[in-house]
């Protein structure tokens, strides 16, 4: 059976470890789509043109080693709140969510305006200290400077400019089911997921 699972939320809640996951359970493709924003953020950041740079964006630009800085997310979260950049990557995303086999996708608007007919939708929440500390522990290696309370502004403030703007704004979908892993391990959390698709699409089904 072919289906779409749409995976939203704020910054470093988990979203990329659970679809990955549920992607490999359910044997489905997987699209971190917040790397399609990075990737036009840092070509902007060189000198591109917004527009241009996600209508052309190449597979290559995906590639780019720096896209998982904390100013790359903040580049992105620039672009990504233009609304002819965001309609620039619609069809790249729409197309992959109904490829053959099935797809799982992550990002800020994939239930709510990318994939509003995905057959499950997880909206994955955390407090902000438990993904700072995450996203922290992420970073640190690559960057020793870094601090906790540094990656913890940082989430808050992309938070609030992609819920605040006007083009397609972070939020849940109404029928999207809350998964807030605060309090949870990876391994619980994807259960968690896992068992929320199998429910979806069962009810499907029946
Ligand atoms: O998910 P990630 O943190 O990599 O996303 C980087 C930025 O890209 C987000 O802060 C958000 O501004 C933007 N984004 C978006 N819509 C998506 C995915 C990401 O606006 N579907």
């Amino acid at each position: 059976m072919r289906f779409t699972v749409a995976i939203d939320g704020p910054a470093a809640a988990g979203k990329g470890t659970i679809g990955r996951a549920v992607a490999q359970r359910f044997g489905l493709a997987y699209l971190d789509t917040g790397l399609l924003y990075r990737a036009v953020g840092a070509l902007v950041a060189g000198g591109a043109d917004p527009v241009g740079a996600a209508r052309f964006l190449r597979a290559e630009d995906l590639q780019r080693p720096d896209l998982r800085s904390a100013e790359a997310g903040q580049a992105a979260s620039r672009v990504a709140a233009m609304a002819a950049v965001r309609a620039a990557l619609v069809d790249f995303q729409r197309a992959f969510a109904r490829r053959e086999g099935g797809a799982v996708l992550d990002g800020r608007d994939i239930g709510t305006v990318i994939c509003p007919e995905a057959e499950v939708k997880l909206f994955v929440t955390a407090s902000d200290a438990v993904r700072a500390r995450r996203r922290w522990l992420e970073l640190r290696t690559a960057d020793p400077a870094l601090t906790e309370a540094a990656v913890l502004a940082d989430l808050r403030a992309r938070d609030a400019r992609d819920a605040e703007r006007a083009a397609a704004p972070l939020r849940a979908a109404a029928d999207a089911v809350l998964l807030d892993t605060t309090e949870l391990t990876i391994d619980a959390a994807v259960d968690k997921a896992v068992r929320a698709t199998e429910q979806r699409i069962g009810q499907g089904r029946g």
